[in-house]
């Protein structure tokens, strides 16, 4: 189970079953309607796409679940004390506004929405109705993450240099969002919360090769600060897929490859370091270290069993959610800044001084964790 960002845990107790309704059964619904249906402490009441089709293959997964075309009929008919969305990007503000306003608690899939303005009004009415709103960063609740953040929190690889991201493959290209919007909500969910903190700057530059005006290949830099900066390369036109992290630190550095079935973590204790007084000649004897390289034993989850339980606690609990509505924002914040910067050609685009941390920034974190308790 994953810690919420508020509460500390209680001991999980006996709850009725939460009455959930996704919406959306194309790609990606389906795969949160087979972890609800799984969840002992959650119901799938109803379901609901424009499609017809798709409404009857999930009939026949699902023996007994309402299937709707009309979403306003569902909240209006169904007894439902959730709703999650799964359709494309532009919708995801409007049903759930409509989600939020009929009193049900929503979990929204990445991103968020499609500006910084509908994610404040979503925020806003949560807000004012006491109501969980959770983003579908499903990354956060992967134990790969899990660990490298807790590797980077103790301080074990030192200062975080730079981290650099690649999410490439072929497709799927879509209609509504260029590839930023699309697969680099990934990479930002993680680099925020490995961070735990906004970025001052960013720039992206990118192309649309195939689609006019929706970019099929973007390279995002988030700059931090004090030299820390990530970068981010997305495509949806490269032949091989790649999903690979790197977190250089300086002491070690962790590389996350997300393909590969068991290894997925890959920590190298390897850096180097400038002489303490050099000269025109010793500046050519840098110290090289290579140490060892370790794999640490990682517990195989399904992301988003772990992240549809945490909803569920969520809701019975009145906790703050690890991806809550106002980190879907931030998230939107960058995407949005990432688009005035592809009109720009690339220009950098200044950032508010934000608030991501939840135990303070990496920074401080790993200040601490070096110095000792
Ligand atoms: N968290 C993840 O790892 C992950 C992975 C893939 C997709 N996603 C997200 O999931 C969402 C859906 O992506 P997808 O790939 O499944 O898209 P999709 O196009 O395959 O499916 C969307 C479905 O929504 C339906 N739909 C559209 N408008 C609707 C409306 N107003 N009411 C009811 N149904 C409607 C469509 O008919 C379609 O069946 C997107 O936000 C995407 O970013 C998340």
């Amino acid at each position: 189970m994953i810690e919420s960002t508020t509460n500390e845990l209680d001991p999980p107790t006996e709850r009725p079953k939460t009455r959930v309704a996704v919406v959306g059964c194309g790609y990606w619904g389906p795969n949160l309607i087979r972890n609800f249906n799984a969840l002992p402490n959650a119901r799938v009441a109803a379901v609901c796409d424009l499609q017809d089709d798709r409404l009857e293959h999930m009939r026949g997964l699902y023996p007994g679940v309402k299937t709707y075309t009309d979403y306003g009929k569902m909240l209006a008919v169904e007894d439902l004390d959730a709703v999650v969305i799964a359709t494309p990007v532009h919708t995801h503000h409007p049903l759930a506004k409509e989600a939020l306003l009929a009193g049900k608690h929503t979990l929204i899939e990445k991103p968020m929405a499609s500006s910084v303005a509908e994610c404040e009004e979503l925020n806003a009415i949560a807000d004012r109705e006491n109501l969980t709103l959770m983003v579908g960063h499903t990354f956060l609740y992967s134990e790969p993450i899990h660990r490298i953040t807790e590797i980077i929190s103790h301080g074990d690889i030192g200062e975080v240099r730079y981290i650099n991201s690649q999410r490439l493959n072929l497709g799927l290209f879509q209609q509504d969002i260029n590839v930023t919007w699309d697969l680099a909500p990934h990479d930002l969910s993680i680099i925020l919360h490995v961070m735990g903190e906004m970025p001052d700057c960013v720039n992206c530059q990118g192309n649309a090769h195939v689609t006019a005006g929706i970019e099929d290949v973007t390279n995002i830099s988030l700059n931090f600060g004090d030299k820390r900066f990530a970068s981010v390369q997305s495509s949806w036109l490269e032949p091989r897929k790649v999903r690979l992290m790197t977190f250089v630190g300086s002491r070690r550095t962790i590389v996350f490859d997300d393909l590969e079935p068991r290894e997925k973590i890959r920590i190298y204790d390897v850096h180097v370091d400038r002489p303490p007084h050099y000269d025109s000649f010793a500046q050519f004897h840098y110290s090289y270290h290579y140490g060892d390289l370790y794999i640490p034993h990682l517990d195989q989850q399904e992301p988003l069993r772990v992240l549809c339980d945490h909803f569920l606690d969520c809701i019975a609990k009145g906790n703050r959610p690890l991806s809550c509505g106002r980190k879907g924002l931030e998230l939107v914040r960058i995407l949005e800044a990432c688009s005035q910067s592809l009109q720009g050609r690339g220009a950098p685009v200044d950032l508010p001084n934000g608030t991501h941390a939840d135990n303070g920034t990496l920074r401080r974190r790993v200040e601490r964790a070096m110095v000792g308790p």
